[in-house]
């Protein structure tokens, strides 16, 4: 499972206010289309759904391959109706908690979990329907909440070359963080490249 994201140099995600902004440069969008279609699923959490209303499919300009199955933690059923990751143009699957009376029309979905997604079930879940590659896109909260999980082999970051600055400005990870450094998700560099005009860092994470 991989976790991809693009941070500015400072660590944020988007802006200040929570609203996404392109960190990612042209090469870096053509890398993430085709690791989007080398991967049986996407994954991001409904904060990234009502902040950015991203439609995570494959972009034909970039890639070539089926667009892979769409996935949203989304314990409460708050995906709008006009989200573009409902648009049919992908399968789809909505996980919820067990008690979300919400039902989405044509469209998958699966509930597990009391207080928010239950993430071993999922997995389980998928991986009995033959989902083996995962891309988890974010945002901040899910992120943290799969490595602190310990539920990811790899992290890639892009490293746009800006700096945005602000205190409420969501990171790479969210969450309730790590209480102490030995809590941290630990990671190993294993591939440096410079990208457009900023920089790709892999690491591998340690388990
Ligand atoms: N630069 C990038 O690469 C990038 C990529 C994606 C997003 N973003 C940014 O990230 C921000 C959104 O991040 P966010 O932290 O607000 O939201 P998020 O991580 O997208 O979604 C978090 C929400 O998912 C739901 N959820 C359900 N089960 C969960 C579980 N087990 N673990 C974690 N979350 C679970 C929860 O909401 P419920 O309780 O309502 O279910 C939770 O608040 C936006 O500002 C967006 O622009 C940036």
């Amino acid at each position: 499972m991989i976790i991809n994201a693009a941070m500015s140099v400072d660590g944020k995600i988007a802006l200040a206010d929570g609203r996404g902004v392109r960190i990612s440069d042209e090469a870096d969008i053509r890398r993430v289309h085709r690791l989007r279609a080398q991967v049986d699923a996407i994954l991001v959490g409904v904060g990234t759904v009502l902040k950015d209303d991203p439609k995570l499919t494959v972009k034909r300009e970039y890639a070539d391959g089926p667009d892979p199955l769409r996935i949203v933690l989304d314990s409460d059923g708050k995906t709008p109706e006009h989200a573009k990751v409902l648009d049919g143009s992908a399968p789809t699957l909505i996980v919820t908690t067990a008690d979300c009376q919400r039902s989405f029309r044509g469209v998958e979905m699966l509930r597990t979990g009391t207080d928010e997604v239950d993430l071993h079930s999922l997995l389980d879940q998928l991986g009995s329907r033959g989902i083996r590659t995962l891309l988890v896109e974010g945002g901040s909260t899910v992120i943290w909440s799969f490595l602190h999980g310990g539920l990811a082999d790899e992290l890639r970051v892009f490293v746009g070359s800006a700096v945005l600055g602000g205190a409420t400005a969501p990171t790479l990870a969210g969450g309730e963080g790590a209480a102490t450094l030995e809590q941290a998700a630990r990671l190993r560099l294993t591939r440096v490249e410079r990208l457009g005009d900023g920089v790709l860092l892999e690491y591998a994470v340690v388990r």
